[in-house]
């Protein structure tokens, strides 16, 4: 409304999504790191595509709920339909189906890419997360479920988790379509018997039987792990692999696509019982593009939850700034023979920053410990006569004279460079 006077502007962030102060982005360097490092040990090569991708992707096939409440669309100025991604899997699918025949297969592919879904803020669910992506192509064998699962279970290693920490449920949509089949008139049904499975553990468990026998004219019926082979080899590949597993028969997972083994990886605290990420394996995909089928086995694993889940395990790591030194002055003369003290220190591989405001240095000093930066020298007259400086250690306070041709290096052995 016209008022004459301004509305200030918020300085929140838009609904669900996140800045990153530089000790957020710390933490986040650190979970995308975490995550590069192990895909880049199972021999995954990384990949990315653009953020913006036609919206008759998401539509051919992949969920009711994403498609139709959580992807954000608009039209561009030529009039067409563009998605925000809401997650990465038909992005390397398209990419591969593009490529069909020149593919080198078996193909390991990683990204980690920032995904958006116009969903309620909540616990563990944002409007744009990051998202890694391991994928394995080219493998109709269990060895891709295997190596998949094993990838997932050593990433929750590589992030210090122990094994009681976490658990890692896994169940075959084959299994279920062989089990339920004959309650379906056509397979274009088992889209909705899965997510009536999947909201199993939300329903009390009466309603959930009535809502089954009222869908399907027929009671609800177990299903049997036993029944399936393909989910026995992979329950004793795994255990030889030290990875555990549990059979979850109503583990269904949202995406169409997937067409048999599906997991999800639960945290087991009590405060945090919640899936901390899935994926499965969908032979299918490839087909919306018209491209020879491609056997694909893969899961998303999201930055989100996995904050959530170091925080409740007391697994996240000590902030450190990327700053190694800090170069106060004396008064602001100094400021010219400080940055000249910097550069000689920058070629030394340090990383150092100078003060430039006219400020007492024990103001100063205040600063540069407010930010975390773990050492301090003061630059003034005398330090430029003898090129000799006290070198602060701002943790323990530790003080010592040291030439300029040895700063570098002590600040090295401490931060263990
Ligand atoms: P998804 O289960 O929809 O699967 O997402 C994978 C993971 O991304 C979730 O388990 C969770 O960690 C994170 N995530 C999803 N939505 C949100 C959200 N709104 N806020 C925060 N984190 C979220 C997929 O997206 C499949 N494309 C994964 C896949 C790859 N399957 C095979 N390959």
């Amino acid at each position: 409304m016209e008022s004459g006077i301004k509305r200030k502007l918020s300085t929140e962030p838009y609904k669900g999504v996140r800045d990153f102060y530089p000790e957020d982005m710390f933490v986040h360097n650190y979970i995308l790191e975490t995550m590069r490092e192990t895909a880049e040990r199972f021999g995954y090569l990384e990949y990315s595509a653009s953020v913006l991708e036609p919206a008759e992707l998401y539509e051919a096939k992949t969920s009711q709920e994403i498609v139709s409440e959580q992807t954000y669309t608009f039209i561009d100025r030529g009039e067409r339909r563009v998605t925000l991604r809401p997650e990465m899997t038909p992005s390397v699918a398209r990419m591969l189906a593009g490529r069909r025949r020149e593919l080198a297969l078996p193909l390991r592919l990683y990204s980690i890419p920032n995904v958006f879904r116009y969903e309620r803020p909540q616990r563990g669910r944002l409007r744009e997360h990051w998202q890694l992506n391991c994928d394995l192509f080219g493998v109709f064998g269990i060895e891709a479920e295997i190596e998949i699962i094993t990838l997932a279970d050593r990433l929750m290693q590589a992030f210090g988790a122990k094994k009681n920490d976490y658990e890692i449920r896994v169940n075959s949509r084959t299994l279920l379509m062989n089990t339920y089949r004959s309650l379906l008139k056509d397979g274009s049904e088992f889209p909705e018997l899965l997510r009536l499975l999947d909201r199993k553990d939300k329903m009390e468990s009466d309603t959930f039987l009535s809502a089954w026998q009222e869908r399907f004219g027929a009671p609800f019926k177990d299903v049997e792990a036993t029944d399936h082979p393909p989910l026995k080899e992979l329950t004793e590949a795994l255990t030889e692999r030290n990875v555990d597993i549990t059979f979850d028969p109503f583990l269904a997972r949202g995406f169409d696509y997937y067409t048999d083994i599906v997991f999800e990886v639960f945290d087991t605290a009590p405060d945090n019982r919640r899936s901390l990420f899935g994926g499965g394996r969908y032979d299918r995909l490839l087909e919306i593009f018209d491209a020879e089928p491609l056997p694909a086995v893969g899961f998303g694993m999201g930055d989100v939850t996995v904050r959530d889940f170091l925080t409740t395990h007391n697994l996240m790591p000590a902030y450190r700034p990327s700053t190694d030194l800090f170069l106060a002055t004396f008064d602001t003369s100094y400021i010219g023979a400080a940055q000249e003290l910097a550069e000689f220190l920058r070629e030394k591989g340090l990383r150092v920053a100078v003060n430039l405001l006219d400020k007492k240095v024990g103001d100063q000093v205040k600063t540069a410990d407010k930010l975390h930066i773990p050492f301090i020298l003061v630059v003034g007259e005398n330090e430029m006569k003898t090129q000799t400086f006290k070198l602060k250690h701002l943790a323990t306070t530790d003080e010592r004279e040291v030439p300029r041709e040895e700063i570098a290096p002590t600040i090295q052995k401490r931060i263990g460079a």
